[in-house]
């Protein structure tokens, strides 16, 4: 069953969080487990539970959500042919008092595979390697600030070579990191000590925009993803960033279900502001709420113009400067940075074909490209 909203008053951001996180579930299991792998490994790495309102079922915690997801596809594909498919529940927590609530969660459900590892997330990296030794991990990090080890952290993930959601938390990261106190802290979150003068060097941004940027560079140099993509959730009640998502993928699949998963999710965020300062208010508003959703996504949303204007200009850049590049690729590359989805590439490399800016040949009877299609800029014509 997907999040109740009642579950979440006063942190409706952590109903949008999980949300995101089930729907994300749902689409990379179908796609692993009718293709890939008949093994899927779920990992929530800093599990909780934290702060639910359900202290029966934890229908509000990331690990009981994900059970309830991933079970229901296991059950839809074996419906539907698809027997001896495999999911294991792997959780890790610090805090005693909330590893010994996962422990008597995990004993009320003895038919799911589930292993609970107490301490530190970094400090059980291998257990929990050994645990998930064959078929393909999804790896959830969820932590409270930014107290993580990522150097240790970026090892486990690179081995896995699987995908992770990873939670920053871009409040309080914001609120703190340019504090000295905090320096080394923030050093071992970046899995680099030095990493005051790159940010010094950094043009001006938010202490968050510019954490985030370092971050996802050393991820990418650890290689524990060929794609980082993110979406920012807000505080409804105070209209603030308060975290990221960042999902790392080796999968361009990844990065498309992303995108589409964001979509669906805005309108929801939309929704949840709205009921908010209705409520708060006592007053009706003025228009519907399809409305009010519409207005909202269209301004700042997947697929909305001004993201339109900059994928376009990074499609255009980046055939210029690899042509013959195939649509699939480019795709990806775009979809990582700009929240636009394949059709919204379609539409743009149709446009610019049509106005003399890109070539490439349409695969038979077909009016947008096939992913194999070769993309170029089409030649000045001098006069
Ligand atoms: C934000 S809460 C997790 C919420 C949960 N993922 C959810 O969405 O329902 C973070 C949890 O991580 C735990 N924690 C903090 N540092 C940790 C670490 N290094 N390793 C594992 N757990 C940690 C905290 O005790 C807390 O329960």
């Amino acid at each position: 069953m997907p999040p109740r909203i009642e579950n979440y008053q006063g942190r409706e951001q952590s109903f949008i969080k999980h949300l995101f996180l089930n729907k994300y579930l749902e689409s990379a299991a179908y796609k692993l487990f009718q293709g890939r792998s008949p093994v899927f490994n779920f990992v929530d790495a800093f599990a909780g539970p934290w702060r639910v309102s359900d202290t029966n079922k934890y229908s509000d915690a990331s690990f009981s959500q994900a059970i309830e997801t991933l079970e229901s596809v296991r059950r839809a594909l074996i419906d539907m042919g698809r027997p001896g498919l495999k999911v294991r529940f792997r959780f890790c927590e610090r805090n005693p008092a909330s590893v010994a609530k996962l422990q008597q969660f995990a004993a009320q459900k003895p038919e799911f595979d589930i292993q609970v590892f107490s301490g530190a997330f970094e400090d059980n990296l291998d257990g929990i390697r050994a645990a998930c030794r064959d078929g393909f991990t999804f790896t959830f990090i969820d932590p409270t600030g930014w107290n993580v080890e990522s150097s240790r952290v970026f090892d486990f993930l690179r081995n896995l070579n699987g995908e992770f959601l990873f939670n920053f938390m871009a409040e309080e990261v914001n609120r703190h990191a340019g504090w000295d106190g905090v320096a080394k802290s923030v050093g071992r979150f970046l899995a680099d000590p030095a990493w005051k003068a790159a940010f010094e060097a950094m043009p001006e941004g938010s202490n968050e925009t510019k954490i985030l940027q370092l971050l996802k560079a050393k991820m990418k140099e650890a290689r524990v993803a060929t794609y980082l993509t993110d979406m920012a959730i807000r505080k409804p009640r105070e209209d603030r960033i308060k975290m990221r998502l960042i999902l790392g993928t080796h999968s361009g699949f990844g990065v498309e279900v992303f995108r589409t998963v964001q979509e669906k999710v805005e309108k929801e965020a939309v929704r949840t502001r709205n009921a908010i300062q209705t409520e708060e208010s006592g007053q009706s508003q003025l228009f519907p709420e399809d409305q009010i959703i519409a207005f909202e996504t269209d301004r700042d949303g997947v697929g909305c113009s001004a993201h339109i204007g900059w994928a376009t200009e990074i499609l255009l850049s980046t055939v210029s400067k690899r042509p013959g590049i195939a649509f699939s690729t480019i795709a990806s590359e775009v979809m990582e940075q700009v929240p636009v989805r394949t059709t919204h590439l379609n539409k743009i490399t149709m446009a610019n074909r049509k106005a003399g800016l890109l070539r490439f040949d349409l695969p038979n009877g077909k009016r947008t490209p096939s992913p194999e299609t070769k993309l170029r800029a089409s030649e000045p014509q001098g006069d």
